[in-house]
C-alpha cells in the first residue's frame, strides 16, 4: 500500500524540490496525473471548467464532495485537497469546521483550502487546532468576484501588496501549512515566498514560489479561454474534435461498427479484447 504525501511531506520543502500541484475533478484525470503530482486539488473551479458556470460562487458543498470522493477514489499517492465553497467556511470558525469535517469524512481527503487573507485567520487557527489541515489562498480570490469586478491579476499598486503580503503572513502564522498565491505580479510572489516559513504554491506568480498549480483542463488545452498565465502542454481539445468527428462520419458511413467491433465477426485482436 503505497503511502499518500502527507502535511508534513508537503511542509518539509519549503525551499527544496518543487511541489508539484493540478486540479483534478474525476476519478479518470485523477488516475492519470497522481503519480506525476505531489498536491491534487479539487478545486471549485470546477464550476466553471465542468459545469459551465460564469464564477464559482454558485458551487455547493454536496458537489464538492461527490467530486472528492472521486478523485480519492481514482489517486493513490498524492495529497488531495479540496476546496471549500462560497458560503460553507465564511460565517464563523464553527461553521468552517463542520464543512470542513464533513469534507473529511464524506471524502477521505487530507486536507482543505480556503480563500481569504487577515480575515481568515482565525478560522484557520481554529480548524488546525481541532485536526483539520489547511491551504491558504491570498491574492486574486474567484469566490470574491462579486465584490472585485473581474478576474484580473492583483498587487499592481503599492497598497494593493502590502495588503496581500499581509493576507500570506496571517494564514501561514494561523497555520496553514502551505499557501496558494494566484494572480499577482511577480516580484510580491518571490518577496511572499521568502517571508512566509511555509511553501507558497503559486500560480500565475512566480517561478520562485515552492510549487506550482495550473487547472488541469487549462494546461491540456480542454478549456476555451484560459489567463495568460496558463501555459498549454498539450491540445486535446483539437485531439478530441478530430476524434469525435472521425466517429461522427464513420457512423453516418455505416463504417463503424466494423467486424472488429461486432459480436458474432471475428474475434478482435487488440485492447478491446475480452469486453
Ligand atoms: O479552484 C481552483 O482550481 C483553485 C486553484 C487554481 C488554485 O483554487
Ligand atoms: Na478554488
Amino acid at each position: 500500500d503505497i503511502r499518500r504525501v502527507s502535511v508534513p511531506d508537503i511542509r518539509a520543502r519549503k525551499g527544496g524540490e518543487p511541489i508539484v500541484a493540478l486540479t483534478a475533478y474525476h476519478a479518470h484525470m485523477a488516475r492519470l496525473v497522481d503519480p506525476h503530482c505531489d498536491i491534487l486539488l479539487v478545486g471549485d473551479s470546477l464550476g466553471m471548467v465542468a459545469q459551465g458556470l460564469e464564477s464559482t460562487v454558485p458551487v455547493t458543498l454536496d458537489l464538492m464532495i461527490l467530486q472528492g470522493q472521486a478523485v480519492v477514489r481514482g489517486s493513490r499517492r498524492a495529497l488531495v485537497a479540496v476546496d471549500l465553497p462560497f458560503g460553507s467556511y465564511e460565517e464563523s470558525p464553527e461553521a468552517a469546521f463542520r464543512t470542513a469535517a464533513r469534507v473529511l469524512k464524506e471524502t477521505g481527503c487530507t486536507a482543505v483550502k480556503l480563500e481569504g487573507g487577515v480575515g481568515m485567520a482565525e478560522t484557520i487557527r481554529f480548524l488546525v487546532a481541532r485536526g483539520v489541515p489547511v491551504i491558504g489562498h491570498v491574492g486574486l480570490t474567484p469566490q470574491a468576484i462579486n465584490q472585485l469586478g473581474s478576474f484580473r491579476a492583483r498587487g499592481r499598486d503599492e497598497a494593493e501588496r502590502q495588503l496581500i503580503a499581509a493576507d500570506a503572513r496571517a494564514v501561514a502564522e494561523a497555520g496553514a501549512f502551505c499557501v496558494v498565491i494566484e494572480a499577482v505580479a511577480e516580484p510580491l510572489a518571490a518577496d511572499i515566498t521568502r517571508a512566509l516559513a511555509v511553501p507558497t504554491i503559486g500560480i500565475g506568480a512566480s517561478a520562485a514560489c515552492d510549487g506550482q498549480i495550473l487547472v488541469l483542463e487549462d494546461m491540456l488545452g480542454l478549456s476555451e479561454r484560459v489567463p495568460r498565465f496558463v501555459k498549454r502542454y498539450a491540445e486535446l481539445g483539437r485531439a478530441v474534435g478530430e476524434a469525435v468527428g472521425s466517429y461522427a462520419a464513420e457512423v453516418r458511413a455505416r463504417a463503424f461498427p466494423s467486424a472488429a467491433h461486432t459480436y458474432g465477426g471475428p474475434r478482435p485482436s487488440g485492447p478491446e479484447q475480452g469486453l
